[in-house]
Order: C-alpha cells, then sequence, then structure tokens
C-alpha cells in the first residue's frame, strides 16, 4: 500500500453477482487487513512506563473476569511484534488495524508523553511499512487511564478534554506515518457496558452515568479530530460503532416499539449525533425517566459532528427483541443495572439460527441491512469494516488448526459485503476480527476469535485453515466458488 486513501481508488464493482458459492471479486483497491486492540495483545502490563488502565483493575478484581485471566501477559506482542507483522506479511495483509494505549504512551493520562510508549509505536508501525502494510490507529479502545476513572471517568465532562489532549500527543508523534486515524472503539459498549451494566471495565450501575459517558466519549472524539485535523490535516479521520440489525420478535406494536427502542440506544444514540449533529428525539423521550440530559451543552452537538473522512462499522450479530410480556417485573425497573436504561422491559430472543461459541446468531444477511440503512438514512460517508469475526471452539491436531466454521463465517459475511457494494454502499475495505486469539474482555482467554491459534502456555501462533483461506481471498481480490 502506499500512503494514499484506498478509497479514492476504488472503482465500480463489476460483477453485481454474490448468490452463496459464486466467485466474486472486490473492486480494485479495496483494503484488506485484520484488527487487534492493545489490552488484548500486548501484555507487558507495566513495562516501558505504562501505567494501570481500567481494565488492569477490573481484571484484577476477583469475579469480574472468568477465571481471573488478565491482559498482564496476553499474546505478548509487545515482545513479539516483529514475529507477528512477519505473520501478517505472510499472510499478505494489506492493513493492520490496533491501537494505542493511553497509559502506556501518557501515563496517567495527564501530562507529557512517555517516550519509551511511542517508541513501542513507532517501531510496531516502521515494522508494518516495511512490509508495505498500511497501519489503521485507534486511539482508544477501552483503556481509559485509572487516575481519570479516579477522577470520574467517562461520565465526567473533563474526561473528553483529557482524551483530546492525549489524540493531540499521539498525533503529533504518528502523524507522519498514519494515515488512518480512528478516535474510539464502539463508544456504545464503554458507555453502556461500562457505566450501565457493568460488565465490563469499570464496572458501575448507573443508566444516567452510561447516558453522560455516551456523551463525553462522542465529545472527546469531536474535540480529538478537531485537534488533529488542525495539526494536520492530510490524514483520514473516522470513529468505529458496532451497529446491529435489530428485528422484531412478531409484528405486535409492543414488539416494534422494541425494535425502535433498541436500535435507538445502539445505534441511533451514535450515528445521529455524530452524522447528523442531534440526538434522536425519541431516544431522548425514552431516557427521560433517566437523565434530563443536562450534561449536553451549548456547542457540543457541533463538535460531535465534525465532518469525518471515514465511517468504521463493527458488525458481529443482529438483535431479536420484543415488548414486555406477562413474566416482565413491572416495579421502576429503570433503577435496574442495565446496558439499556429506559428500555429495560425489552426482551432479547433469538431466530434460531446457528450460533458462535459467544451464543451470537450467525446472520450476514443482517450486515447487509446494516449497510444498507447506513448508507441510507447517514449518506455520504465512506465505509469501512472495522471489525467482524466469531469465537468458536479451536483445537490443535497433528500442530494444525482446522477451523471450518470461522472460514464459513467470514465467507457469508464477506459475500453480504460484496452485495452491499454492489447495491451502491460505499465500502472501502474489511478487516477481520481478529488477527490472532486474545483476551476477550470479560471472557478472558476462553473466547477464540483469532484466525491466527495462540497456545497460551508457549505463545506459539498457528494460523488456522481461516487464516490460509483469508490469504487467498486477499489475493485474489474476492472469492472463488465454493
Ligand atoms: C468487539 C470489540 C473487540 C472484540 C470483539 C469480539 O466488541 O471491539 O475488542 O472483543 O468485540
Amino acid at each position: 500500500m502506499t500512503n494514499t486513501a484506498p478509497h479514492q481508488a476504488v472503482e465500480p464493482v463489476e460483477e453485481a453477482s454474490s448468490a452463496q458459492g459464486q466467485p466474486i471479486t472486490f473492486p480494485t483497491g479495496f483494503l484488506w487487513g485484520a484488527a487487534t486492540a492493545a489490552y488484548q495483545i500486548e501484555g507487558a502490563s507495566s513495562e516501558g512506563g505504562r501505567t494501570d488502565s481500567i481494565w488492569d483493575t477490573f481484571s484484577r478484581t476477583p469475579g469480574r473476569v472468568v477465571e481471573g485471566h488478565t491482559g498482564d501477559v496476553a499474546c505478548d506482542h509487545y515482545h513479539r511484534f516483529r514475529e507477528d507483522v512477519r505473520l501478517m506479511a505472510d499472510l499478505g495483509l494489506q492493513s493492520y488495524r490496533f491501537s494505542i494505549a493511553w497509559p502506556r504512551v501518557q501515563p496517567g493520562g495527564m501530562g507529557p508523553a512517555n517516550q519509551e510508549g511511542l517508541d513501542f509505536y513507532r517501531r510496531l508501525i516502521d515494522e508494518l511499512r516495511k512490509y508495505d502494510i498500511e497501519p489503521w490507529v485507534t486511539l482508544y479502545h477501552w483503556d481509559l487511564p485509572q487516575p481519570l476513572e479516579d477522577a470520574g471517568g467517562w461520565p465526567a465532562r473533563d474526561t473528553a478534554y483529557r482524551f483530546a489532549d492525549y489524540a493531540a500527543l499521539v498525533y503529533e508523534a504518528l502523524s507522519d506515518r498514519v494515515k488512518f486515524w480512528t478516535t474510539l472503539n464502539e463508544p456504545w459498549c464503554s458507555a453502556f457496558l461500562g457505566y450501565g451494566s457493568g460488565v465490563h471495565a469499570p464496572g458501575r450501575n448507573d443508566g444516567a452515568d452510561a447516558v453522560r459517558a455516551g456523551h463525553h466519549l462522542m465529545l472527546g472524539h469531536g474535540l480529538a479530530v478537531q485537534a488533529m485535523r488542525a495539526a494536520r490535516p492530510d490524514n483520514e479521520f473516522g470513529i468505529t460503532l458496532n451497529l446491529y440489525a435489530v428485528s422484531p420478535m412478531s409484528d405486535s406494536e409492543a414488539d416494534q416499539d422494541a425494535v425502535r427502542r433498541i436500535d435507538g440506544l445502539a445505534n441511533r444514540f451514535f450515528l445521529d449525533p455524530i452524522l447528523r449533529g442531534q440526538y434522536p428525539q425519541d431516544v431522548v423521550a425514552d431516557l427521560a425517566e433517566v437523565t434530563d440530559f443536562g450534561h449536553v451543552q451549548d456547542g457540543d452537538l457541533t463538535i460531535i459532528s465534525t465532518p469525518l473522512s471515514l465511517l468504521g462499522v463493527n458488525y458481529y450479530s443482529r438483535y431479536v427483541v420484543g415488548g414486555p410480556d406477562d413474566s416482565t417485573p413491572r416495579e421502576p425497573y429503570w433503577r435496574a443495572p442495565s446496558a439499556w436504561p429506559g428500555s429495560q422491559h425489552v426482551r432479547f430472543g433469538t431466530r434460531g439460527a446457528p450460533v458462535t461459541d459467544m451464543g451470537w446468531e450467525i446472520d450476514a444477511p443482517g450486515l447487509v441491512e446494516t449497510l444498507q440503512r447506513v448508507h441510507r438514512d447517514y449518506p455520504g460517508v465512506p465505509i469501512y469494516i472495522t471489525e467482524n469475526g466469531s469465537a468458536f471452539v479451536d483445537e490443535v491436531v497433528d500442530g494444525a488448526v482446522h477451523d471450518p466454521d470461522r472460514l464459513a463465517y467470514f465467507d457469508a459475511h464477506l459475500r453480504a459485503c460484496h452485495e452491499a457494494i454492489a447495491s451502491g454502499v460505499p465500502l472501502r475495505g474489511y478487516f477481520a476480527w481478529s488477527l490472532m486469539d486474545n483476551f476477550e474482555w470479560a471472557w478472558g482467554y476462553t473466547k477464540r476469535f483469532g484466525m491466527v491459534y495462540v497456545d497460551y502456555d508457549t505463545q506459539l501462533r498457528i494460523p488456522k485453515s481461516s487464516a490460509r483461506w483469508y490469504a487467498e481471498v486477499i489475493r485474489r481480490n474476492g472469492l472463488a466458488a465454493q
């Protein structure tokens, strides 16, 4: 890859057919990559001047992460990054999406940069460039420095300004060698899992705080884009949202209302402010018992809707939801810990489709729907799939890992991407989640999403059959007939 925006080179798709099993070709210039995140792979949690993030604190708290797993060692990528980049080159990756650990480059979340931390990322980026792999930086993949959480965390407005300062500091150091800049990964998770349901760090349970956190994350995003663009405008700026297709359990009015609510909180709560400069009024109304949105100040939405060069979409599955039934408790449900403040009465179901090891239904048509919806309702912004993938139980047999389920998941979702492109969606690239098995947050090392298997005892990496298959997809810029 050269240091030019790949989407400028994209030509109209020639082959519109995406029927299951047909060979398909992606547009010229389509960017093929894989993704990871700092806390999930780096390890070296107290080396090189790194201090604790909320995930260090959370994972060391008994009962928070399955089997007490932590990211202390993870995939030891901090020490093995050269070997890992070599692996990426062997797979023919054109781009690698990774995140910068805030507490590694700005320990404590305030003050000057830690040069040793920045040097690690400089070396990683230079190594990538050596093999012509385009580095794609995510500035925040959930590792808030612990002192900032102690000062109030994302529900506190000041954290947005701290984030913008951190972004500017990293940008000053690395903007000469990185073209693609993502501010936040999945602010819904940071806000609503971190401060609402509490299943993610920092593990707090307060609906109003979750909503405030969501706002300040978006404010931090907007401030960061403005600061980076002011310092050097000739790069690409975006944010990554985890978006869902949402379907009702039935045609009933209550189930349709559940769709509106969950689509509102999961998707539109972020899409509308960022791409339209306003909160969706129905969601504000749903949340009226939780918060009066008094934390939103004049001018915030202008900052939040600072124009972007691209939108990152992470897609894994579909939500199937319904309104309350007779078994749903009627007491003031909005006070219970939940990722869905104001809408706790919504029931989550399934369609009975096969599921991954996470229990998530495999739903590739949901990806087509999601992409077409973004293009229809928020037109004009180029889109990249910044994560898509699946966890399955893997077994090493004679030194090899055969993972047909994961391969089939990728195949189906890539066909969905192609279908979306053929229908006019400006999809410019795809990043598989994940390059390698890693620390899957509250699930620790018990869930494997990698195309490369990691033996955590020896740190041996074994490319699974899905990795070999993906290398071939990249080589042909498409899928062979099945
Ligand atoms: C996403 C996260 C990523 C990974 C996948 C499975 O929500 O961004 O770090 O855990 O889910």
